[in-house]
């Protein structure tokens, strides 16, 4: 069995945390061209982490190895978010996505979209009459909250303007508390960002399951009667599903979308995704390929064994680099290249067949028709 390349150096002096996270792609591309390999070990959060930046790498992380690599049970999400399917293993979570997956489906779908259309409408009809340079990375960040918040806890910002305030604001003073360090200090006229971060959940918690006492229908309505493990589970996935994490999400993916269709060069293109929704579900699918908004995600190795062949250590940490495997040569010809037309041929096939069959991960959006 190899060893993977790279090293992961001595403790703490070895760790790579700092320029990982400074700039993750830069730092991939090169040791991608240094070692030659999609997949390389280094330190991170001062432990010896492979990086997984192909296809047949992630699929074994996620897929085939999925009883092997578990989320880490100390990672600040589990602490910020508590219990949900994000960090939930084994059949555990497989019931857990049984269940949820209603939520995505029939009744609770259909009366969803009415919603979307009319905040989209008036939220991006300004965009188009405007006769000056608009920053549109604000303006789809709140088109995404009033989306979130309207779905998945029924408060629309048109009807309550403050409760949607005060939520949203809490939802950010949350997610604060993923990126500060996890220190709860409080002294008078100063509280860590953590701490208030844990302030905040507090507050959305009480939100969150009054809403869920008092409402029938809707997404909440739907939640409330799923059969789920114990009492708290609907709350925390709430709290989940309004997380600041989605809006910005949202808007980081609109934003590449706005990029890559504009300009006089793109008139073609944009006038395609226009008239043929199959041509604009490519488009949307090769923006999140090219510029997927999350960093990607990390697993525990729960005992001795292999990625691609080489070896990975029990208790070692692998990460899958999402911008890195979407960008694997050896799936995506010419891979830097924006090529909507690449989703519409045997590759859309094959890898949705993959998905089907592993049955791990929901499949990527638009590629079950
Ligand atoms: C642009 C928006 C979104 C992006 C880019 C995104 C990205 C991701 C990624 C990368 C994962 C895998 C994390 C891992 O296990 O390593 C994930 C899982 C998940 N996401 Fe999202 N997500 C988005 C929107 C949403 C929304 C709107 C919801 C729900 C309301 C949601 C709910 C979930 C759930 C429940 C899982 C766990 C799935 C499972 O383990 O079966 N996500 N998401």
């Amino acid at each position: 069995m190899s060893k993977l390349p790279g090293s992961t150096g001595i403790s703490l002096l070895g760790d790579k945390s700092l320029e990982f996270y400074r700039d993750p792609i830069t730092f991939c591309e090169r040791r991608i061209e240094k070692h030659g390999s999609r997949i390389f070990q280094a330190r991170l959060l001062n432990k010896s982490t492979s990086f997984v930046c192909s296809v047949q790498g992630m699929k074994e992380l996620l897929c085939d190895k999925s009883s092997v690599f578990l989320k880490d049970p100390t990672d600040v999400m589990t602490y910020m978010y508590g219990d949900n399917i994000v960090t939930t293993n084994g059949e555990e979570a497989s019931l857990l996505r049984l269940s949820l997956m209603n939520l995505f489906t029939g009744k609770c779908l259909a009366s969803s979209s009415d919603y979307i259309n009319s905040v989209c409408e008036r939220s991006l009809k300004d965009l188009s009459s405007s006769a000056e340079p608009q920053s549109v990375y604000p303006i789809f960040k709140r088109l995404g909250s009033e989306l979130v918040l309207g779905l998945f806890l029924n408060v629309k910002a048109e009807e309550t303007p403050e409760v949607f305030e005060e939520i949203t604001q809490l939802c950010t003073l949350h997610w604060h508390g993923i990126i500060s360090a996890p220190v709860n200090i409080k002294v008078p006229l100063w509280s860590s960002g953590f701490s208030t971060a844990l302030e905040a959940k507090d507050k959305l918690m009480e939100i969150i399951k009054e809403k869920l006492e008092l409402e029938q229908e809707g997404f909440v309505g739907c939640l409330r009667s799923l059969p789920l493990p114990d009492a708290s589970c609907a709350s925390q996935h709430l709290l989940l599903f309004i997380s600041a994490l989605i809006p910005k999400a949202l808007a980081s993916l609109l934003t590449s979308f706005t990029l890559a269709l504009c300009g006089p060069g793109q008139e073609e293109v944009r006038e395609q995704a226009r008239q043929d929704p199959t041509y604009l579900d490519q488009v949307l699918l090769e923006v999140q390929r090219l510029w997927p908004p999350f960093i990607g995600g990390r697993r525990i190795a729960n005992q001795d064994t292999t990625l691609e062949g080489y070896h990975i250590p029990k208790d070692s940490a692998a990460m899958y680099i999402s911008h890195s495997v979407h960008r694997d040569p050896e799936v995506f010809h010419q891979p830097d290249e924006f090529k909507p037309e690449r989703w519409s041929g045997s590759l859309c096939f094959t890898l949705c067949h993959q998905w089907k069959d592993s049955q791990m991960l929901p499949p990527p959006q638009g590629m079950l028709g």
